[in-house]
């Protein structure tokens, strides 16, 4: 059956609000303000993780640790690992020779604040401070653990997860690609961290691996449906909902689902992919719900 049309549930709602506060509370504590001389450093840094944010992929990560009964202090750790490489991910994603954008969760873009060095400078000390985390003592007290959800991480960020996938979206300005290779660039660019928000919680869990390839599958396919509403709201969204201006797929000649097969079927797509998704949480039951009602959420979202 096709989900229905829907703004998030009061349930999912009280759920996102909840993570949005958990994890600022979490960030502040790992990137507090400084009076070093190199504090600007820092207060870009703070300015691009603190200044908004669905927090999706936190979410991911504290939901799927809670099936598996992890540490709720554990799982914000990692939940803020994985959000401080997303952000690290925008940060550069806006810089004027990636895609030139001026406006970001509603504030200026980090390089308009602080401008450009600043801004490629903050986006590495965030990357390189999410792999400290995870490498801590107090993410995991076991070794194995902790370098599993470094190795993970290392694998969705890099050359074959986000990193490769904005080659491809820069490239794929330039030439047309077929929906295969779009497929695959958007499974890359934005699928593969959010796999990792999802897995992460089964790592910290030491589940077995069934239980770890339905929630790498779940995500999976919630990524690139998530990416698809992406390209959609790039359309038709308002920048006042979205926090980011709208249109600049368009104008930089991407290649999206969108622009390859029209607004409908780009919908249709993405509506198949979440009940694809839902469909790999059923070994959880009804553990999942919140799992299960995030990604109804993502297809009518609006922001
Ligand atoms: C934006 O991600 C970039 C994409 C991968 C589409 P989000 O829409 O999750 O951005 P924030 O974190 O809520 O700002
Ligand atoms: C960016 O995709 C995904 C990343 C890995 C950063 P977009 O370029 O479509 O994201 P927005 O629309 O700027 O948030
Ligand atoms: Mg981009
Ligand atoms: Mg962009
Ligand atoms: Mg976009």
């Amino acid at each position: 059956m096709c989900p229905s049309p829907r703004d998030a549930s009061p349930e999912l709602q009280y759920a996102l609000d909840d993570t949005v506060a958990a994890l600022n509370r979490t960030i502040e504590r790992l990137l507090p303000q400084t009076d070093l001389a190199e504090a600007s450093l820092f207060e870009a840094m703070r300015h691009g993780t603190l200044a908004g944010g669905k927090r999706l992929r936190p979410f991911l990560t504290i939901q799927s640790a809670f099936l598996f009964n992890v540490d709720s202090s554990r799982a914000r750790r990692v939940a803020a690992a994985v959000e401080f490489v997303h952000c690290y991910s925008l940060i550069h994603d806006d810089l004027p020779s990636i895609d030139n954008a001026a406006l970001r969760r509603g504030q200026p873009t980090v390089h308009k604040q602080f401008g450009e060095a600043t801004a490629i400078l903050a986006g590495d000390a965030l990357l390189t401070l999410a792999f400290e985390i995870l490498s801590e003592p107090e993410t995991h007290e076991d070794p194995r653990v902790r370098c599993e959800l470094v190795r993970a991480l290392a694998e969705a960020a890099g050359g074959g997860g986000m990193v490769g996938g904005q080659m491809l979206d820069l490239i794929g300005e330039k030439q047309d690609f077929d929906l295969g290779t779009i497929s695959r660039l958007q499974r890359m660019k934005t699928g593969k961290l959010m796999a990792f928000a999802c897995e992460a919680g089964a790592i910290l869990g030491k589940a077995n691996e069934p239980h770890r390839r339905a929630l790498r599958n779940y995500a999976h396919d919630l990524g690139l449906a998530f990416q698809v509403t992406d390209d959609i709201l790039d359309v038709e969204a308002d920048p006042q909902d979205t926090g980011k201006d709208s249109g600049k797929d368009a104008s930089a000649g991407k290649s999206t689902f969108v622009s390859t097969m029209g607004r409908e079927e780009a919908q249709k797509r993405a509506e198949m992919l979440i009940q694809q998704s839902i469909r790999h949480l059923k070994i959880f039951e009804d553990r999942a719900h919140m799992l299960k009602e995030l990604a109804l959420y993502v297809l009518e979202r609006r922001a």
